[in-house]
C-alpha cells in the first residue's frame, strides 16, 4: 500500500515547523489538550467539541487468563508437553543411575500439572501478542463516545472506559502491557488531532496527574501510574514529557484571574479523584503551590452507588439471596475484573422476574448501558427534582423512577468521605484561604457545592468552569515548556 502523496506533503510541512508543547488533561472520564497561540488559550477540537470521553473500542478483545480452555489444538499440545517431561524424566533417572544415584521421581500427576501450566503460559503469551498485534492497529480504534456507540453496535469487542482508573492497580506484566497500548493510542489520538489543529508537529506535553492515583497499592500505585503514563507518552511521539498536579493546574488558571496576591484553595472534583492544593495565588508572582491532599474517589463512584440505590433493587438486590458483592460487581463498568465475575454467574436458579433480569444485565453491553443511565440520572438531578431511566434492554417497560432524595441518600457515603478529607486539610493549614476555588465535573452537582461550602463557611467560594479548568492551567505550564 502506497503513501497518499498528500500525507506525505504534510508530514514534510511539519518536519520544518517549530515543534510546540501541549497541555493534556487525561481524566478518569473525559480528556482535553490545549495549548498557548499567539498568548491565546486555544483548546484542541475533538470533532465539534473541546474534550472527548476517555474511552477506547477496539474490535479485538484483550486476553483474560479465564478464557483459557483445552481445544483439540492445545489438548495435543498438552500431550506433546507431558511426552518430553516423561522423556527427560527417564533419561535425568538414567544417567542418576549411571552415576550410581537414584533421581527424585515427579508424579505423572505432577508432571501434568507442570505441563498445563507450560501450555497455559504459552497460551497467554500468544494471546496478548495478538491482542497487542492488534491494539497496535490503530485504525481500527475508536475513541470517545463513538467507542462507546462502536462497542454498544458491534455486540462484541472490547471497550476500555477510564484506563486512568486502571494505572494504579496490580497488574501483571501482560496486562500492563496492554493499559500502556491503550494509554498510548489516546495520547497519540491527542497528539496527531493537536500537531493537524497547530499545523505543526507536537512534541512535548504537560500532563495532568491527580495527586493520587486510584490505587490498590498505595503510593506505589501512583508511581506505577506515572510509569505508564511516561511510557505511552513516548511510545505516542512526544519527546519532552512532564506532570503537574491536575489542582495545581486548576489553580494556575485563576491565579490569572487575581489581581492581589492570596492564599487560596483549589478543590477538583473530578471522575476518579478529588485533589485538593493549599496555594499563595494571584499579582505579578508565579503560583506557589504549598501543599497537596487527595482523596481518589470521583464521579464515577457517584454513578456505582446510584445504580447500587436506585437500579439494582428492580435486579433483585435486598430481595433475593444474591450476595450483595455481586450487585456491585455488576455495576462497576470501570473494574474489569469485577465485570468478568459477575459475567460468569450462574442465575438460571434465581427466582422470577430477577433470574430473567439479571441474566439480561449479563448481556453484552448491558452493564455500560445501565452505568450511563446512572450518570444521566446524576447529571439530571443535579438541576431536576425526578428523573426517569428507561431500563427497556432489561426487560421491556421496566424504569426507574429516581428523585433527588434517592441521590442524597446513595451518595451520603462519598460526601462524608469529602467532609473528612476537607476536614484534614483544614486542621492541616497554618493559614486559612481567602477563598476557595470549585471546579471539576463533579462539582456541578449542588449538593457537592453545598458540602464543600460547608467544610469553609466563612470563605467565599468561587466556581471555576468545571471542566476546562485543568486543562487550561497544563497549557499555560506547557506554553512555558515552549519559552514563550
Ligand atoms: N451536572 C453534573 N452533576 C454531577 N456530576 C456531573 C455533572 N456533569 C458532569 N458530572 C460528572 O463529572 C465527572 C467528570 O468530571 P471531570 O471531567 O472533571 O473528570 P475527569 O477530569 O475526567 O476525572 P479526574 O480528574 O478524576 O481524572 C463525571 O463523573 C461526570 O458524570
Ligand atoms: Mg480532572
Amino acid at each position: 500500500m502506497g503513501i497518499s502523496p498528500h500525507l506525505v506533503i504534510m508530514v514534510d510541512c511539519l518536519t520544518h515547523l517549530i515543534p510546540m508543547h501541549i497541555g493534556i488533561d487525561f481524566g478518569t472520564s473525559y480528556s482535553a489538550a490545549g495549548a498557548i497561540v499567539n498568548g491565546e488559550l486555544t483548546l484542541v477540537r475533538f470533532g465539534n467539541a473541546e474534550q472527548f470521553r476517555t474511552a477506547v473500542f477496539f474490535p479485538e478483545l484483550v486476553p483474560d487468563p479465564n478464557d483459557f480452555e483445552l481445544t483439540p489444538d492445545l489438548e495435543a499440545q498438552l500431550e506433546a508437553q507431558l511426552r518430553l517431561a516423561r522423556t527427560q524424566q527417564r533419561q535425568e533417572a538414567a544417567a542418576a543411575s549411571a552415576r550410581g544415584q537414584i533421581a527424585v521421581a515427579r508424579s505423572d500427576d505432577e508432571l501434568k500439572r507442570e505441563a498445563l501450566r507450560v501450555v497455559r503460559r504459552q497460551w497467554m503469551e500468544d494471546q496478548t501478542r495478538e491482542a497487542v498485534a492488534s491494539v497496535a492497529s490503530f485504525q481500527h480504534a475508536l475513541f470517545g463516545e463513538e467507542a462507546v456507540e462502536g462497542y454498544l453496535d458491534s455486540g462484541g469487542g472490547n471497550l476500555i472506559e477510564s484506563p486512568k482508573s486502571m494505572f494504579g492497580y496490580r497488574l501483571d506484566p501482560q496486562v500492563r502491557k496492554v493499559i500502556v497500548h491503550i494509554a498510548t493510542h489516546i495520547l497519540e489520538h491527542i497528539r496527531l488531532t493537536a500537531s493537524r489543529q497547530f499545523g505543526t508537529p507536537v512534541r512535548g506535553a504537560v500532563i495532568g496527574r491527580p495527586v493520587e492515583f486510584r490505587s490498590s497499592m498505595g503510593a506505589k500505585g501512583s508511581e506505577q501510574a506515572i510509569d505508564i503514563l511516561r511510557e505511552a507518552a513516548a511510545i505516542a511521539g512526544f519527546d519532552e514529557v512532564s506532570f503537574l498536579e491536575e489542582p495545581a493546574a486548576a489553580a494556575m488558571h485563576y491565579h490569572k484571574s487575581l489581581d492581589t496576591r492570596q492564599p487560596a484553595l483549589i478543590v477538583d472534583i473530578g471522575g476518579g479523584t478529588t485533589d485538593v492544593t493549599f496555594a499563595q495565588l494571584g499579582g505579578d508572582e508565579h503560583p506557589h503551590i504549598v501543599r497537596n491532599w487527595g482523596l481518589p474517589k470521583g464521579g464515577t463512584d457517584l454513578d456505582v452507588a446510584l445504580s447500587l440505590h436506585s437500579f439494582m433493587p428492580l435486579l433483585g438486590k435486598d430481595t433475593i439471596r444474591v450476595p450483595q458483592h455481586q450487585f456491585v460487581e455488576a455495576a462497576s463498568v470501570h473494574n474489569l475484573p469485577k465485570q468478568r465475575e459477575f459475567r460468569k454467574q450462574n442465575y438460571r436458579l434465581i427466582p422470577e422476574p430477577f433470574g430473567s433480569r439479571l441474566r439480561a444485565l449479563q448481556e453484552l453491553g448491558a452493564t455500560t448501558r445501565l452505568n450511563q443511565l446512572a450518570e444521566r440520572t446524576k447529571i439530571t438531578l443535579s438541576t431536576e427534582a425526578h428523573y426517569q431511566a428507561e431500563l427497556d434492554f432489561i426487560e421491556s417497560n421496566l424504569a426507574a423512577d429516581t428523585g433527588r432524595e434517592d441521590f442524597d441518600a446513595a451518595i451520603e457515603s462519598f460526601l462524608q468521605q469529602l467532609e473528612r478529607t476537607l476536614g484534614t486539610v483544614r486542621s492541616d493549614l497554618t493559614q486559612l484561604p481567602d477563598s476557595v476555588f470549585l471546579t471539576g465535573g463533579t462539582s456541578r452537582s449542588p449538593q457537592i457545592r453545598e458540602r464543600v461550602k460547608q467544610s469553609f463557611p466563612e470563605m467565599p467560594l468561587v466556581l471555576g468552569d468545571p471542566s476546562l479548568g485543568v486543562v487550561s492551567g497544563l497549557a499555560v505550564a506547557a506554553s512555558e515548556m515552549d519559552g514563550a
